[in-house]
């Protein structure tokens, strides 16, 4: 009999563990775990330099990002996707946006990393931004 009781004990707590587990993962992904590859952000140089780079540096966005800390990233996403650029806003692919985000990733230090930024996918929704250089 004590040996079901140890059975059933490790069996729970075995059971906690893998969904406390999964709980902690769900909520840590961050713009600081490699969320765009460095070929989109270089995909994405020529563009954001023509479209956004008269009006705003890499000083701004940093700032950007740390208003919208623990914010998903795609929030930020949807507020350039709709609002951006100010002269001529929506004027992009949804596809030329998300090289033109991973470039400004990039150009704030956030690392890259296997996966690819993907609006579509709604992956955005699950990754929190965290002020850069922290
Ligand atoms: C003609 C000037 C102009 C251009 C071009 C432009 N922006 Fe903006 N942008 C603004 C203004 C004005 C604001 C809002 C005021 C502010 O926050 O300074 C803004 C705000 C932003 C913000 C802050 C959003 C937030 O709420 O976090 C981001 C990020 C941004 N722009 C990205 C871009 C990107 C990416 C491009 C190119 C696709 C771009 N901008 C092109 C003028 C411009």
């Amino acid at each position: 009999m004590k040996a079901v009781k140890n059975t059933v004990v490790a069996v729970l707590a075995v059971s906690a563990a893998v969904l406390v587990g999964g709980y902690a993962s769900a909520q840590s992904t961050t713009v600081k775990d490699g969320v765009y590859t460095v070929e989109q952000a270089a995909a994405g140089k020529e563009l954001y330099e023509r479209r956004c780079g008269a009006c705003h540096n890499a000083d701004f966005y940093k700032t950007a990002f740390t208003n919208r800390n623990n914010q998903p990233l795609q929030y930020m996403f949807e507020e350039i996707l709709v609002n951006m650029p100010a002269d001529t806003p929506g004027s992009m692919m949804d596809s030329e946006y998300e090289i033109v985000f991973a470039h400004i990733l990039s150009l704030v230090g956030y690392p890259a990393g296997d996966t690819e930024l993907n609006y579509g996918n709604g992956s955005m929704a699950d990754i929190s931004v965290v002020p850069p250089g922290n």
